[in-house]
């Protein structure tokens, strides 16, 4: 049977294991010996983009070349589905063209629907409400920094977006020890939240205090102020984000070794400070770089077979 990737909660922990491992494997084997482990010959993933992209567009695309297969980059709004050709009937046809889609959309219910209508994997990079193949690549960046993603303590400092909903879901999955500081009104979904904490290794905190959430933390990651499709909310978010800026000041609460994530891209002074992103504790490069390793790891494991 087909597998989806439209949410982290699509994926056991076993499977997560799994594609962490793999993805470590394959960044090993680039980086000591050049083999690229050409595990989809032949094999065409889609990829509908219907938001900006840097990173996720060009990692899939440089993965699947890796990988030994081709890739079609398609500008949904070049498509008659920016022309209400309904859901159902594109995700039918480019089944009967493709072997997987990477979908960037706004709405998660078009991401489901086209995958209920799709016979191959469907692959969710990036909706308003989850970033899942973010997640992992930011989990393999933890590993390889810390040696562990659990019994670490996580913070997330700015909007509780769908990078942070991502992270939710982790800990559903994973057990995770989160803490999200965030503006009252921003903060992560509550039903994803108690939705993770049915994982009883889960530990999530909610605050609108970002020292309070970055004491003796291992971790702090941040993300923009106002995600694709919110830029006219920027100018009145900047004003209600000003104190949750991740700067050396927040940076000196965490644990002396901690490291400091953001998935990019980074508005420098808003969310972060020149001085942090640019700064020893800063993993941004690295975690940015895994992005290729963790999305061939993905497309490997949903497609392979
Ligand atoms: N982090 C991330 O998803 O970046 P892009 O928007 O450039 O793909
Ligand atoms: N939260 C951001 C992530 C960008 C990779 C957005 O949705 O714009």
């Amino acid at each position: 049977m087909k597998k989806d990737l439209l949410t982290l909660l699509d994926l056991s922990k076993q499977d997560f294991d799994l594609i962490l491992h793999r993805a470590l494997d394959l960044k090993k084997a680039l980086k000591t010996n050049g083999e690229s482990a050409p595990s989809l010959k032949g094999k065409i993933l889609g990829l509908i983009f219907d938001k900006p992209s840097t990173r996720t567009r060009v990692s899939f695309e440089a993965a699947m070349i890796q990988l030994g297969g081709t890739s079609v980059f398609i500008s949904a709004k070049d498509t008659q589905i920016a022309r209400d050709e309904p859901v159902r009937d594109t995700a039918r046809v480019l089944t009967r063209y493709l072997d997987g889609l990477v979908i960037r959309t706004f709405s998660q219910e078009f991401l489901n629907e086209f995958a209920r209508y799709a016979d191959i994997p469907i692959i969710n990079a990036l909706t308003d409400l989850y970033h899942p193949t973010q997640v992992l690549c930011d989990i393999m960046t933890v590993m390889e920094y810390k040696g562990r993603y659990d019994k670490l303590k996580i913070a997330w400092v700015g909007d509780g977006n769908n990078v942070a909903n991502s992270w939710i879901n982790a800990s559903a999955v994973l057990g995770l020890n989160l803490s999200f500081a965030c503006p009252d009104g921003y903060e992560p979904d509550p039903e994803i939240i108690k939705n993770a904490k049915k994982n009883k290794k889960s530990r999530i905190m909610v605050t609108n205090n970002p020292l309070e959430a970055v004491v003796d933390v291992d971790v702090i990651y941040t993300d923009v102020w106002a995600s694709m499709g919110r830029e006219d909310e920027h100018a009145h978010r900047k004003l209600i984000f000003k104190a949750f800026q991740v700067n050396q000041d927040l940076v000196k609460k965490a644990a002396p070794d901690a490291i400091v994530m953001h998935c990019l891209p980074a508005h420098r002074g808003e969310e972060i400070s020149e001085e942090v992103l640019e700064g020893p504790q800063s993993v941004v490069w690295d975690q940015s770089e895994n992005k290729l390793h963790m999305n061939r790891a993905i497309l490997d494991v949903l497609m392979a077979s």
